[in-house]
């Protein structure tokens, strides 16, 4: 039984994610997404919203026999992958320009744990481009999102938009 963390912020959780998602159920029999919680970022959902989003639209990708749980954590992250006994975690790497940050992590990370192997996975082309940050500044400028995010999450980047 192979067990996987898969972090982030998920603010709001994009296409890309899900993507990175139903490639890790091929690897793994159980993925945790957890949510960070971080007092310090101000983001543009709340933490609550954010699983809510998530447990959503995991019903839309093909994940086989893995089993998805969504969960939030605080404090070190491999803290928290010791806690529910995971074998590795799993990040998602777009470009070059996110394998520095991610290879700092991953290293610091097994540092501090060597039984938590971190598992990079590439996600398809298309989202490449792809980020929650780049997703919420378009999409407050009046950009166009689709296909970017799942059509629940842009939904309730409106409603969320139009209430502000
Ligand atoms: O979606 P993000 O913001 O790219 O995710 C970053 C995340 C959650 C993976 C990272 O910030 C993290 O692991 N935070 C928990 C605190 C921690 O363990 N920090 C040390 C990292 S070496």
């Amino acid at each position: 039984m192979r067990r996987a963390i898969y972090p982030g912020s998920f603010d709001p959780v994009t296409n890309g994610h899900l993507d990175i998602i139903e490639r890790g159920c091929k690897l793994f029999d159980e993925i945790i997404i957890a949510i960070l919680v971080n007092p310090e970022k101000q983001p543009l959902f709340t933490l609550e919203e954010r699983r809510e989003m998530l447990t959503e639209v995991l019903g839309e990708i093909n994940r086989g026999s893995c089993t998805l749980r969504v969960e939030d954590f605080e404090g070190l992250l491999v803290h928290y992958a010791i806690e529910r006994e995971a074998d590795a975690i799993v990040r998602g790497i777009r470009a070059v320009s996110d394998y520095e940050y991610e290879l700092q992590m991953a290293l610091m990370n097994r540092r501090q744990e060597p039984r938590i192997e971190t598992v990079f996975m590439m996600p398809a082309e298309v989202y490449s481009y792809v980020s929650s940050r780049l997703v919420k500044e378009v999409f407050q400028l009046g950009g166009k999102v689709d296909g970017l995010v799942p059509d629940a999450v842009e939904a309730r980047m409106r409603r969320k938009l139009d209430k502000n």
